[in-house]
């Protein structure tokens, strides 16, 4: 009898430099993560309440090899043993795009690798066949992708397939809660911010409104971050919001827990709704403001179907997820080449 042999592990380095943080990992097989490097902005952008794309673009000129040379390193791998180089194509900045497409470049042409351009959310839907015992492939599956760029509604029915229910007509979720979190006067990123003052907060001292539009699987957050600033400004009418710091006396973990309350309520019920109309085998959760605990335990309690969500540390940008979405696509045949160019407002459904 012939021993079985299983097919060779396929190695990728993940690239992903689409905002405001610096990633590069190593990931085996698009499940394994050998190395995961995130050098991140999040102070440089601090002081000015969201991300500064030329500042972000210049910073990723700076941190990139040495995030690559990490990466590298912890992997305990050479390049010569990488089978491909996956980056983020876009969407996303622009002039942060370019960096890490330039790296990808340099090092396919170097070393003679694949080269692999990915969609950014495609790479956050695969942050969830990361370091799980058990793979989501349980199609068709209702992803809900929730970050500080995009809050959109798909159907995915096989690897790579998509399409598109809805997303955000206004601002994105994750910005509602940068947006508001800098009316409280709390730092950036917004969302954790939120997330830790709402702890100790009421949810329904403010019943702000739920935009559920219920005649589309579109999203509208602008609404209640206005209705956010109203409050601030019906409390507090001397303070011109969202330049200065409010004043003490404003009750921000109540108006954290209300406003939260709010957002996730309608993230919730749009994705249960569409978990059911499109029969999902299960809801996959990905991007920044699925760490978010309050949306996670909502989401568990209403689902019709299981529903995943990402470790943590994987919901944020990362470069593991670019790895794992690469693996995918190296293994369907995709090859790209040196004329690979950055897509900053790339739909993901086109593809
Ligand atoms: O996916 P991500 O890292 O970057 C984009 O592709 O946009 O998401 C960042 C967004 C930010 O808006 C941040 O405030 C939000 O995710 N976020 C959260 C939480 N952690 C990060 N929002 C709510 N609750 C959280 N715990
Ligand atoms: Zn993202």
């Amino acid at each position: 009898m012939t021993p079985k042999t299983s097919p060779p592990d396929v190695r990728i380095l993940g690239i992903e430099t689409s905002c405001d943080d610096t990633g590069a990992a190593v990931v085996e097989n698009g499940t394994r993560i050998l190395s995961n490097i995130l050098i991140s902005q999040g102070e440089l952008h601090a002081q000015y309440g969201g991300v500064f794309p030329e500042m972000a673009s210049r910073s990723h000129v700076e941190t990139i090899e040495p995030a690559i040379r990490r990466a590298m390193e912890e992997s305990h791998l050479s390049v010569e043993e990488l089978d491909a180089v996956a980056v983020t194509r876009g969407p996303g900045l622009a002039g942060s795009l370019v960096v890490g497409v330039n790296a990808a470049k340099g090092l396919s042409l170097a070393a003679g690798l694949p080269i692999l351009g990915i969609h950014h959310l495609e790479s956050h839907i695969y942050s969830l066949w990361l370091s799980q015992e058990e793979s989501p492939e349980r199609f068709p599956a209702l992803c809900l992708i929730v970050s500080g760029g995009h809050t959109d509604l798909y159907v995915m029915s096989g690897h790579g397939q998509y399409r598109r229910l809805g997303g955000t007509l206004d601002d994105a979720a994750g910005e509602a809660f940068d947006k508001v979190a800098r009316l409280l006067g709390l730092p950036y990123p917004g969302g954790p911010a939120i997330e830790a003052a709402a702890r100790s907060g009421n949810p329904e001292f403010v019943r702000f409104p739920r935009a559920l539009l219920d005649d589309s699987w579109n999203f509208s957050f602008s609404g209640v971050k206005t209705a956010v600033l109203r409050e601030v400004r019906r409390r507090q009418p001397n303070l011109a919001a969202g330049i200065n710091p409010p004043e003490p006396g404003l009750p921000v973990e109540n108006l954290a827990a209300s406003f939260q309350a709010a957002v996730v309520d309608v993230l919730t019920k749009k994705t249960v709704r569409a978990a059911r109309e499109f029969q999902a085998g299960e809801i996959l959760v990905a991007g920044g403001v699925s760490a978010n605990q309050a949306l996670r335990e909502a989401l568990q309690r209403d689902a019709p179907c299981p529903v995943r969500m990402p470790p943590l540390e994987l919901c944020t940008d990362n470069a593991a997820m670019v790895a794992a979405a690469g693996y995918f696509r190296f293994q369907s045949g995709q090859r790209d080449t040196l004329d690979l160019d950055v897509v900053p407002d790339w739909d993901l459904a086109e593809d």
